[in-house]
Formats: structure tokens, C-alpha cells, sequence
């Protein structure tokens, strides 16, 4: 019987793991649809406020739908809820609309190669705010991750200052949101889909009125006229197809990390942006210099070692909670 037991637990473990890989690879895959035509309109609709806001319109307006037809499960929410929810918002809506206007400004693959160095300010947020310590082979992964990034920022050819701080202020803020997101989904009854929506929504009331402050409703029609003028009817299809595929990708997300932790989501997420990079310096015909390219390949390598120093550690630190518990 012990035998069986143990069976059916490698069972249900590898059922766990199918579902997380399923969920990682839609997850990457949407997440290049959603890059690429995002990227699209910026090019020919330069306004990052108004996309960022249309995305969360979109996001909220399916899920509402959703709600309505009993395609999603309505969640149950109180005040405490949202309260809990708001600083998670704000994260969100920073992260978002900094990465957005990142990616006005420089290449898509800029912005994810700087993007890629989110383990590391998970490490420093954790370290310098939250008061956490890490083992030093932690901190020195974050050397060719740190270096790399640095590497890849100083030699990119079309480098932009507004779109390096864009990528940055986006990871800071993500790795709040992503912290934030755990605590406020655990022990919840709300699922990570409906908690995904509920963040949409409360981030596209936060957004709404600074993007009407930044560039407003005047801008936003010339410079539609322009880009219907030029890319013609299909400019609104790839409108839409960014703001659908925004939300699909980060509604998978969350279903994701609904299952695993910030950690294990921050390192799945770098691991997207080499299909992101990869997809749009091809798409986009990126010019990349070689040593702009080594830039690009230390960071995430960096990544790589990173996960591979952090769960050892991770387990050994869990190792000595458990025998402490033992000896007192
Ligand atoms: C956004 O617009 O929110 C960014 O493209 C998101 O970046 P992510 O790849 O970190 O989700």
C-alpha cells in the first residue's frame, strides 16, 4: 500500500508539473503575440499612455463578460479585498505602463534584455526593504546578471534614456507587484484568474485619469487619424489584438502563479523574454552587434545560475527551519 500511495504521489506531482509547463509555454507564447503587435502600434501610434489604458479596458471589459455569461466564476470580494488589492494596482500600473513606454521608445528586445534583470532587484528589494539575507553565492549570481544587462544597455545602438528607465522602474515596480500578489492570494477563495480581472479593473481606474493628464483625448485622435491614414483599417485589428492578447497572457500568469512562488514566476518570466528577444530582433529586423548580443547572453545565463544557486539554498534554509523545529 505504501508502494501505491508513493506511486500515486509521483503521479499527481508529474500532473502538477505537466500543468505548470503548459501554463509557462501559453504563458511565452501569447506573450510574443501580445510583444509584436504592440510593437506594431506603437510604431505608427506613438501614445503608451492610451495603449497601456486600452489593454486594462480590454481585460476588464472580457472578464466583466465573462462574469456576466457564467463563462468565469463570479469571485466573492469585500472591501478588504480590494483595500488589500490596491497597493497590488499601483504596482501593476506602474510596471505597465513604464515597460509601455519603454518600448515606445527603444527595441522590444532592449526593453526585455533589461527586463531580464528582475531576479535581481528581487533580490535587492528583498534585501534592502523587506531586511531578508541571502547566502553569498546568491548576490554573486547576480554579478553576470547585473553586468550583463549592463553590458547589453551601453552597447545597443539605438540606446534611449526614457526607454532604459522605463525598463527599469518597470522591474522595481513588478517585483512589488508579484510580492504583493502572493500575500494577497493566499489563503483567498478568489481564484488567479478572477484575481487577475479584479486587478485589471482596479488598475484601469488608477490609469485612466494620469493617461488623460499625459497625453489626452486631443493627441490620441490626430495621431489616430495619422495611423489610419497610413496602416489603413487593419491598424484597429492589431489594437485589438494587442489589448486581448495582453490580457490573455497575464491572465495565464497568474493562473500560474496561483501555483508556484514570486521566485519560481520571476525566473519563469526571464525565461519568456529569450523567446521575446529572439522573436522580435527577427520580426523587427533589430540591427544587434555582437558584443550587444554577448550583453544579452551573460544576463540570462546569469539567470540561469541564479535559479540554480536560490533553490539549493532555498531548501537548505528550509532544511534548518525544520531541524530547528526538531530541537526546540
Ligand atoms: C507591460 O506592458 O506590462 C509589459 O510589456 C509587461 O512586461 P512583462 O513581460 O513583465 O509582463
Amino acid at each position: 500500500p505504501t508502494e501505491v500511495a508513493a506511486s500515486a504521489e509521483a503521479k499527481s506531482e508529474a500532473a502538477k508539473k505537466a500543468k505548470i509547463g503548459l501554463y509557462f509555454a501559453t504563458w511565452w507564447a501569447l506573450n510574443v503575440v501580445f510583444n509584436i503587435y504592440n510593437k506594431k502600434v506603437l510604431n505608427a501610434y506613438p501614445y503608451p499612455w492610451l495603449t497601456s489604458t486600452l489593454s486594462l479596458a480590454c481585460g476588464s471589459l472580457m472578464m466583466l463578460i465573462s462574469w456576466a455569461t457564467g463563462i468565469a466564476e463570479t469571485p466573492k470580494t469585500d472591501i478588504e479585498f480590494w483595500k488589500t488589492l490596491f497597493p497590488v494596482a499601483v504596482a501593476h500600473t506602474i510596471g505597465h505602463v513604464a515597460a509601455t513606454v519603454s518600448m515606445s521608445k527603444v527595441a522590444v528586445s532592449f526593453t526585455h534584455i533589461i527586463k531580464s534583470g528582475e531576479p535581481a532587484f528581487s533580490v535587492l528589494v528583498s534585501r534592502f526593504l523587506l531586511g531578508e539575507t541571502f547566502p553569498v553565492p546568491v548576490y554573486l549570481s547576480l554579478i553576470p546578471i547585473i553586468g550583463g544587462c549592463a553590458l547589453a544597455a551601453v552597447t545597443e545602438l539605438n540606446f534611449n534614456m526614457i526607454g532604459f528607465m522605463g525598463a527599469m522602474i518597470s522591474n522595481l515596480a513588478f517585483v512589488f507587484r508579484n510580492i504583493f500578489s502572493k500575500r494577497g492570494m493566499k489563503g483567498k477563495s478568489v481564484s488567479g484568474m478572477n484575481y487577475y480581472a479584479c486587478l485589471s479593473m482596479l488598475s484601469l481606474l488608477i490609469l485612466t485619469p494620469f493617461a488623460i493628464a499625459v497625453e489626452g483625448p486631443q493627441m490620441w485622435a490626430a495621431g489616430w487619424q495619422t495611423a489610419m491614414s497610413q496602416i489603413g483599417p487593419q491598424f484597429i485589428w492589431w489594437v485589438v489584438a494587442q489589448s486581448v492578447f495582453y490580457h490573455l497572457y497575464n491572465q495565464v500568469s497568474y493562473m500560474s502563479l496561483d501555483q508556484i512562488s514570486p521566485l519560481t514566476f520571476s525566473i519563469g518570466n526571464t525565461m519568456k523574454r529569450i523567446s521575446v528577444i529572439v522573436s522580435s530582433i527577427i520580426i523587427f529586423r533589430t540591427p544587434v552587434q555582437p558584443v550587444n548580443a554577448l550583453g544579452a547572453a551573460i544576463a540570462i545565463l546569469g539567470t540561469f545560475l541564479y535559479s540554480q544557486v536560490i533553490y539549493p539554498t532555498l531548501y537548505e534554509l528550509s532544511l534548518i527551519v525544520i531541524t530547528n523545529e526538531w530541537l526546540l
